[in-house]
């Protein structure tokens, strides 16, 4: 059985933002026992953007929605809703989503976060559509943002060199017959929690002078558990998306993933059988940006002029949860 929602909501304009600090592996290659050889054929990363000092994830997040706001000709007050997909919010509360209304001063909207880590965005996306096709709203905005080098350890190389900081912004609008999202699914298996997690700073492990000295509030992952996960789920919930809405890998124009590794995504689609050129790749330019991976790959794809109106593209995550997810979709616009 399709999720097909009750009418169809497409996205009708996209932005993006990443902060302007460059960092290749060379550089960090100067601060850590790293190397560009290791980082680029394990990752596929060649380089990320991290924040200055003081710059959270509202400060990515607002240019990126703003950009897209400008690109559809819509005003901020005309937003209802403001979703924003994060792990890293500003503050634990209030809401980031809340800075980045009164930063764009959308008066008439409301808004929340969704914590769901690299499936962030693609909840977030199902979640403000769904708001579009209950007929309560018609003009919603979704980000996904992170600023991921605020909970790296810099002491721990595993993890470090594969995160970057950014934003994607998306609206979402009532669409024409036969655009926008045709299908999604999304899941969640609390069982793979301890395997990539930060562990403290949240009410189970408040943070304390123990816990900052243990380094718990940053990034923890098991790579390898993670990566043979990702890759499954990934591919299956793909396939799902293709099989039963009777569609071959052939059908689709793009096949947007999460960027967590160039090797997990190749890996996903040849699964799926799926030429490369169909998949949208900014890992070497942004490394893992979490929960932005997907909405600047959808803005860079359409900025390429890769993706016309009525093509059939395929958004697909696995993320800290575990969580995951595909989404299938005709592009609106
Ligand atoms: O977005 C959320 C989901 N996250 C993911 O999907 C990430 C999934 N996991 C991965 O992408 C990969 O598992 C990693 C990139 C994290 C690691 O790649 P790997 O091929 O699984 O490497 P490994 O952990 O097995 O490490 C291999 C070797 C180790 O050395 P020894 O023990 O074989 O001597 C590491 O110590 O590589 C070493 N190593 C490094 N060397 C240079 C680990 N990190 C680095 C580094 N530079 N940065």
């Amino acid at each position: 059985m399709t999720r097909r929602l009750a009418r169809p909501v497409g996205i009708t304009a996209t932005g993006q933002y990443y902060p302007e600090k460059r960092l290749t592996n060379d550089d960090l290659s100067k601060v850590m026992e790293t190397n560009d050889e290791w980082i680029r054929s394990r990752t596929g990363i060649g380089s990320r953007h991290w924040v200055e000092k003081g710059v959270g994830a509202s400060d990515l997040a607002v240019p990126a929605l703003q950009m897209a706001l400008d690109r559809r000709g819509m005003k901020a007050d005309e937003l209802e809703a403001i979703l924003v997909a994060t792990v890293t919010p500003d503050t634990l509360f209030p809401a980031t989503a809340c800075r980045v209304q009164a930063a764009i001063q959308a008066k008439n909207a409301f808004g929340f976060d969704l914590s769901a880590a690299c499936s962030g965005f693609l909840y977030a996306l199902t979640t403000g559509a769904s708001l579009i096709a209950s007929g309560a709203y018609s003009k919603v905005a979704v980000v996904g943002v992170d600023v991921m080098s605020s909970i790296l350890n810099m002491e721990d190389r595993t993890t470090c060199v594969l995160f970057g900081d950014g934003a994607g912004a998306v609206i979402l609008e009532p669409v024409a017959e036969g655009l926008g999202i045709m299908d999604f699914e999304h899941r969640v298996d609390g069982n793979g929690g301890c395997l990539l997690q930060m562990p403290a700073g949240g009410s189970r492990k408040p943070a304390s002078h123990e816990t900052v000295d243990a380094r718990e509030h940053y990034v923890h992952q098991s790579g390898s558990e993670v990566f043979k996960s990702a890759v499954r789920e990934m591919a299956e919930s793909g396939r799902l998306m293709l099989d039963r809405n009777g569609f071959t890998p052939t059908d689709l124009k793009l096949f947007v993933p999460h960027q967590a590794n160039i090797r997990i995504m190749e890996a996903a689609a040849k699964r799926l059988e799926l030429p490369l050129d169909r998949m949208v790749v900014n890992i070497d330019r942004f490394a893992n940006t979490t929960a932005a991976t997907i909405p600047t790959a959808l803005h860079q794809a359409e900025e390429q002029g890769r993706m016309q109106q009525g093509d059939l593209v395929l958004l697909s995550a696995f993320g800290a949860g575990f969580t995951w997810g595909a989404v299938l979709l005709r592009w609106a616009f």
